[in-house]
């Protein structure tokens, strides 16, 4: 059973008592505070917060160091392994754990908020390989739900070996129709919670082709062709569109979502990373609900050859 589901079949007193928990968690972590004047905390859903970021946002991919086994628990949210370089930065995903010294501890809301969909840290612009442009359609609690589930992870010391390094200017890429925040009632629309669970996961920044290293979502929208190294060899991004035969346009829903949730295509050979290691680490994570809306959105990306 996933988490989504778990929660929103929790009775309001449960849900009551873990935004208690939750706040409680925070309290201590800020201050310890004496007597009956505790400092009114808004804090948000922990478990949705862990929900969006293990199943969609996937920010261990780009965070967490990683092992022979995958992600390191311990060291979960410490920094990633991987260092991302481009003609304009050399960075490595940074700690976004609670320590204060190493980690984003010290940070209020106000800037985890700017760095997770504005892009924009504590020492200005970060490099564009933060994935904001996705995250920019996160409704206000969705956003409060993964601040307070970093906020509750275990703070890790650990600073990165070298420190980043960035030089320019990188002109924003929503995707279109999500450039801004969603509000609450606009997930109940069906393609418009297709659309949020496509920004999160980030589809369209793999699957639209690039110009100048750069998703065009006007002209090359799904259409794939963005090529990825690795250890694990070369892969290219394929065409999502709803093609008939360049795209998956033939594809039944049932195939959709055995490749989105766990790497494998329709003909059942196993994908490649990173779309396979996303697949297995994260959205077989998926609500039942996240993933109809999101299969029933890409039936709406328009044929690209
Ligand atoms: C595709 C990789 C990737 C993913 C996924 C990703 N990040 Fe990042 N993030 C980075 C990189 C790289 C940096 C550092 C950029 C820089 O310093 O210019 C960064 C920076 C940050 C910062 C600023 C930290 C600092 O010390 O400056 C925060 C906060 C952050 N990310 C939070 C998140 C959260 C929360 C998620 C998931 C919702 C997430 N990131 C997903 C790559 C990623
Ligand atoms: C980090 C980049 C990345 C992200 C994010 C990503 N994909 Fe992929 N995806 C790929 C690559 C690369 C391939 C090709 C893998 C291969 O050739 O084995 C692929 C393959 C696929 C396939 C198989 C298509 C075919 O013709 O075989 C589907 C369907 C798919 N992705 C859908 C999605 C959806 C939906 C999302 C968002 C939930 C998503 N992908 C997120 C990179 C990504």
């Amino acid at each position: 059973m996933t988490v989504a589901s778990t929660t929103s079949r929790l009775v309001p007193v449960m849900r009551a008592s873990l935004v208690l928990l939750s706040k409680f968690a925070f309290v201590l972590a800020a201050a310890p505070v004496v007597g009956a004047s505790v400092v009114p905390v808004r804090a948000g859903d922990i478990e949705r917060g862990r929900y969006l970021v293990e199943a969609l946002a996937a920010c261990d991919n780009c965070h967490t160091p990683r092992g022979a086994g995958g992600y390191d628990p311990a060291a979960r949210f410490s920094g990633g392994s991987q260092t991302f370089s481009d003609k304009t930065y050399v960075v490595r995903g940074s700690n976004i754990s609670p320590d204060e010294e190493t980690g984003v501890g010290a940070w209020t809301d106000a800037e985890l908020r700017a760095a997770i969909v504005d892009g924009v840290g504590r020492e200005g612009r970060l490099a564009p390989v933060m994935p904001s442009d996705s995250y920019k359609p996160l409704t206000k609690s969705d956003l409060d739900a993964i601040i307070a589930f970093l906020r509750s992870a275990n703070p890790v010391r650990a600073s990165l070996a070298m420190p980043q390094q960035r030089r320019g200017e990188w002109s924003p890429h929503p995707v279109p129709g999500a450039e801004t925040a969603f509000d609450e009632a606009a997930l109940g629309d069906k393609s418009k919670h297709g659309l949020y669970v496509a920004s999160l996961a980030r589809c369209m920044s793999c699957h639209s082709g690039e110009v100048d290293g750069a998703p065009d979502h006007e002209n090359r929208f799904g259409a794939g062709g963005k090529v990825f190294r690795n250890a694990a060899g070369v892969a290219v991004g394929s065409n999502i569109t709803s093609h008939p035969s360049k795209g998956v346009g033939a594809w039944s829903d049932d195939e959709l979502k055995r490749a989105i949730t766990q790497g494998v295509s329709r003909d059942g050979t196993q994908l490649r990373p990173p779309m396979s290691t996303l697949s297995k680490a994260h959205f077989s994570k998926m609500s039942p609900d996240d993933l109809d809306a999101l299969v029933a959105w890409m039936r709406t990306i328009r044929p690209k050859e």
